[in-house]
């Protein structure tokens, strides 16, 4: 009987090369839809370069099967760095062989070895736990225009976090960013923000 914990694909992971990023993003496109931008965790990103180090590509031979990315934010009063989570994308038809898990222990690795401590991300709690994330809320994590607060989730790569840095998680470059979202399923009229960006967490 086959290990459910063992991959059964032979897939390789890798640091995303600059030569793949159009594939990684057609890739994403593909798994979350053309709105995937509208996201509030987006605004986060906008104008902000993931941290190269932890980008990461998933490859069946010649082909991007699996991406996973992480933003600088700041979080709270105090500006504390931290990472944001995401995307983590599968290739539908490969979904549940392991490369998420693969692609998410590795970098979560890679960024504790680098000297992060506190990694966000907005996402299913359940697949998340897996990996040291709770919920970030009751932690007084906060992220402005997400609809879903309860997704929100938190892994410290080191102890003593958790009830110690709290607070808004921020642009890193200090961009406002509005605090509350209209669900637009609850205001026809749509939920356009101030400076005109659609916020659709999910
Ligand atoms: C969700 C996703 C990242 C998981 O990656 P994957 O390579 O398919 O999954 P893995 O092989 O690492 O893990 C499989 C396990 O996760 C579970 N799982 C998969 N998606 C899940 C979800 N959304 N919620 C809870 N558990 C989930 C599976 O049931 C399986 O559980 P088991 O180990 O107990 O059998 C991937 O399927 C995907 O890209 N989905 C679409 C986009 C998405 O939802 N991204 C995540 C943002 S929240």
């Amino acid at each position: 009987m086959t290990d459910k914990n063992t991959p059964t694909l032979n897939f390789t992971i890798k640091p995303e090369p600059a030569a793949l990023t159009g594939a990684v993003e057609q890739m994403l496109d593909y798994v979350f839809g053309p709105t995937r931008l509208d996201k509030a965790s987006y605004l986060f990103r906008d104008g902000v370069d993931p941290v190269p180090e932890l980008s990461y590509v998933a490859m069946l031979g010649d082909e991007v099967v699996g991406t996973i990315r992480y933003w600088p934010v700041h979080v709270g009063p105090t500006n504390h760095p931290a990472l944001l989570l995401g995307p983590l994308g599968i290739t539908p038809r490969l979904a549940g062989k392991g490369i998420g898990r693969t692609l998410t222990f590795r970098t979560l690795e890679v960024a504790a070895e680098m000297g992060h401590d506190l990694v966000l991300l907005v996402g299913d709690v359940d697949y998340y736990k897996r990996f040291g994330f709770v919920p970030a809320t009751p932690h007084g994590f906060v992220m402005p225009g997400e609809k879903r607060p309860e997704r929100l989730q938190v892994a410290p790569l080191k102890r003593g976090l958790l009830g110690v840095v709290r607070g808004d998680i921020r642009h890193i470059h200090g961009r406002s960013i509005a605090p509350a979202a209209i669900d637009p399923a609850l205001a026809p009229l749509g939920a356009a923000q101030a400076d005109g960006a659609q916020l659709d967490a999910r």
